[in-house]
């Protein structure tokens, strides 16, 4: 007999059916045995009478505790009325066992699965998070995670988008967290980075010709962890297209999630059916961030209130921004992008960057979310000699230019005009799932601090490895 998902038993009553799944728990009454066997759909009631099973069953019954993984075959019927529970998909049945095997024992957990994980010692749940993801939850938040993958490749693959891989063993990129940075073997001293977003390479296939690009992109940032942010890896919807104006880049955004959100989360309303596009300095003056809330009722969890920021200034001063020094590596200048240093200018703010580069306005633009920012984006640079320009602002040097010399020497080969956004994935969807932390929507995520207490990275590594890289650990400097 082939075995079917819980979930599908409501259409098999008075049918024999084959289960397979774990004990979410057991209530002995008397001789009779109730079971709630728990698989990725859902819970099914299992009803063990002894004089309805062989010998072997009868044993393996009294031996069954939560989180055995077991395979049971029996008889579907429909529950007797005062017997329905509502709370359970398949509520209104149960299963009268003919046969019970026992695949796997299981030790008792470090916490309840069949209670809310919330509560749970986080540090506990993510060293066993194979057992914190059983819990209906957390369980949920992953097949969602894969839903809104589903729909977004499929959206935009119907919108002629090609999904492109671009490297992970990559060059430091100016996005202004740290790199993770890799030991190259075969050029000891050398390093790869782990791409903080796939920024430049998306401009390279605008470059090479593939108009509209798309990739779940994973992206790597050595940051500091906050409820919204990882401190190590997320992904981002990576989007860009070449020969577009800004206003379509926010009309495909605006349409792509209002389509999902209503496809996967329909109890979601919207604050604007039409998203605002707001004037940063308007922004600024009226509400003091540039990540208003603009939801008419905020204990409304169903609310959303997006919008998109636009005319941000190109440049912000270093002087009063911490984070912009971060940005460039120490580079030191009266200006560093607002954003990121391949943003376009608007063409009539142009002449300003040799009188006024404080106020030259940019074609960049925000997305955000109940005052949370969740994507961003911009119409970029395509010609070398304004991009040259731009490093020149931000202080760059003869020797920092260089480091940039593959872009330049690529715009200089018919880059098209071209632009794109970058919406977080992880970041969006806690706040379509209503949690309040992005680990919560993660499979495996790190630690607050970084680590990864399930596999106990990050790891000493052998003497030999260390050796053939040329790398050598100065343990007196490591606290
Ligand atoms: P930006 O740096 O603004 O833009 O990132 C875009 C979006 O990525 C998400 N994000 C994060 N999510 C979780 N943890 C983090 N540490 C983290 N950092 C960023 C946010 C953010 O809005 N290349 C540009 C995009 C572009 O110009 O097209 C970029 O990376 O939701």
């Amino acid at each position: 007999m082939k075995r079917i998902q819980s979930e599908e038993t409501i259409n098999k009553i008075e049918k024999e059916v084959k289960l397979c799944g774990w004990v979410n728990s057991r209530r002995n009454m008397g001789k009779i045995v109730f079971v709630d066997l728990r698989d990725r759909s859902g819970l099914v009631q299992i009803v063990f009478v002894p004089q309805e099973l062989d010998q072997k069953s009868q044993k393996a019954v009294k031996e069954i505790r939560p989180e055995f993984v077991i395979e049971v075959e029996g008889v579907v019927h429909l529950r007797p009325k005062n017997q329905i529970n509502k709370d359970l998909m398949s509520g209104k049945i149960e299963i009268l066992a003919k046969k019970l095997s026992i695949l796997n024992q299981a030790k008792t957990p470090p916490f309840e699965i069949d209670n809310e994980t919330l509560k749970a010692n986080e540090e506990l749940r993510l060293k066993y998070r194979y057992l914190d993801l059983r819990h209906e939850r957390m369980k949920n938040n992953i097949l969602m995670r894969s839903k809104m993958m589903h729909f977004i490749r499929n959206y935009l693959h119907e919108k002629n988008f090609v999904e492109i891989h671009t490297p992970i063993l990559s060059k430091s990129t100016p996005e202004g967290a740290r790199d993770y940075l890799v030991p190259s073997r075969r050029f000891p001293g050398k390093f790869f980075a782990l791409p903080q977003s796939p920024q430049q390479y998306k401009q390279m296939l605008m470059i090479a010709g593939m108009e509209k690009y798309f990739q779940i992109a994973p992206c790597f940032r050595d940051e500091d962890a906050r409820a919204d942010r990882s401190p190590g890896e997320f992904y981002q919807i990576d989007i860009e297209m070449s020969f577009i104006k800004q206003e379509y880049i926010l009309q495909l955004t605006e349409e792509m999630f209002t389509k999902m959100i209503k496809k996967l989360w329909p109890e979601k309303k919207m604050t604007f059916n039409q998203w605002p596009r707001l004037d940063w300095q308007e922004v600024m003056d009226k509400y003091g961030t540039d990540k208003p809330d603009l939801r008419k009722n905020k204990t409304d969890k169903n609310e959303l209130s997006f919008v998109f920021i636009v005319d941000f200034p190109l440049f912000v001063s270093q002087a009063n921004n911490k984070d912009s020094q971060d940005h460039f590596h120490g580079v030191k200048s009266k200006w560093a992008p607002s954003h990121h240093m391949f943003t376009a200018p608007k063409e009539k703010d142009i002449p300003l960057l040799d009188t006024e580069p404080g106020k030259v306005r940019s074609y960049q633009h925000d997305l955000v979310l109940n005052g949370i920012e969740i994507g961003g984006g911009s119409i970029r640079i395509h010609d070398p000699k304004l991009q040259e320009k731009i490093f020149d602002l931000i202080g760059f040097t003869e020797k920092d230019k260089k480091k940039f010399a593959y872009l330049l020497r690529a715009f200089e080969y018919g880059a098209p005009p071209h632009g794109g956004i970058a919406p977080g994935f992880d970041r969006l969807l806690a706040i379509l799932q209503g949690e309040k932390n992005i680990r919560e929507v993660i499979a495996f995520p790190l630690t607050a601090d970084a680590k990864d207490l399930m596999m106990g990275a990050p790891s000493e590594v052998s003497k030999e490895q260390l050796q053939e890289l040329g790398i050598s650990i100065r343990k007196n400097e490591i606290f």
